[in-house]
């Protein structure tokens, strides 16, 4: 495996194979991998001749007073795990590298970034499209992998590439959990041992919404009371930032469970801010 640290490099690396007409993956990452980066490396190796995994804990996607500095690394591990699962590329740059000190375009999809998550990071999307796209122009790789927990960003990028016709074809793969249900995050590092024991009960709650659906209640407001009752007995430590019924593209609210609809969370617990969501349908 080539370890690449500087973007020019990644460039001349990369390009000769999307243009020779080699089939190339990208897993953009922001590092200490778990079994949820795995299974994105493990797909992509399976589906394209060459693989490229980036690892950059992105500044830009930070607000004033969030993790950035705290965010668990661990680089020598993460290479061997990369290394282990067949990348051909592991692309890890020094900040400085990827954004000049006069950095000055940025890429927006605000329609689909004012909610949700946007509510309270209001310019994290922004940083999260703009390193995507620069990623996506030095690897210009056929198809990236994202995972299904960032629901929302997962929608953003999939409206950039399309409203900017990058050739780049963004996927995302099924969220992947702990035996308890918990879905797999870096940041599941910051929860106390008490904290990590009541953590599923962030999606129990979401599960209970989906089976109360598919029994036939349509009424978001009132689904979103049962995961809230079930939050306060089984998840009382927990803060919730956010709990929506939202249509699974658009992201626009959905007040009535009509066809598929994404149920999505954010909780706070201790010093981690959790996501998750689950399709509820009807
Ligand atoms: O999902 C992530 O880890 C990050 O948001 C991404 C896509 C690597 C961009 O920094």
């Amino acid at each position: 495996m080539q370890i690449i640290r500087t973007p020019q490099e990644l460039q001349k690396t990369c390009l000769p194979w999307r243009f020779s007409g080699l089939s190339t993956a990208l897993v953009p990452t922001m590092g200490f991998f778990h079994a949820g980066h795995e299974s994105l490396m493990r797909y992509a190796r399976a589906h394209a001749e060459k693989c490229i995994v980036s690892l950059f804990v992105n500044p830009s996607q930070f607000g004033p007073g969030e993790d950035l500095a705290a965010y668990p690394r661990d680089f020598e591990r993460d290479a061997r795990i990369a290394e282990s699962l067949g990348m051909d590329v592991l692309f890890a740059p020094e900040p400085g590298a990827m954004y000049a000190e006069d950095h000055a375009a940025w890429i927006e999809v605000p329609e689909l970034a004012g909610t949700l998550c946007g509510l309270s990071r209001p310019t994290h999307f922004r940083g999260v499209c703009t390193v995507v796209a620069k990623l996506f122009m030095l690897a210009l790789p056929q198809t990236a992998y994202f995972g299904e927990k960032d629901w929302q960003q997962l929608a953003i990028l999939k409206r950039m590439v399309r409203d900017l016709n990058i050739p780049v074809r963004v996927e995302g793969l099924p969220i992947v959990r702990e035996a308890d249900g918990l879905a797999m995050s870096s940041r599941n590092a910051y929860l106390s041992p008490e904290e990590r024991a009541m953590a599923p009960a962030l999606f129990a709650g979401l599960r209970r919404a989906a089976e109360i659906a598919a029994e036939g209640e349509k009424d978001s407001v009132r689904l979103v009371e049962a995961v809230r009752a079930y939050w306060a007995e089984h998840l009382p430590c927990g803060r919730e930032e956010y709990l929506m019924v939202v249509d699974p593209e658009s992201l626009a609210d959905k007040a009535l469970v009509d066809g598929p609809a994404l149920m999505a969370a954010a909780v706070r617990l201790g010093k981690a801010r959790l996501i998750d969501n689950i399709v509820l349908r009807p």
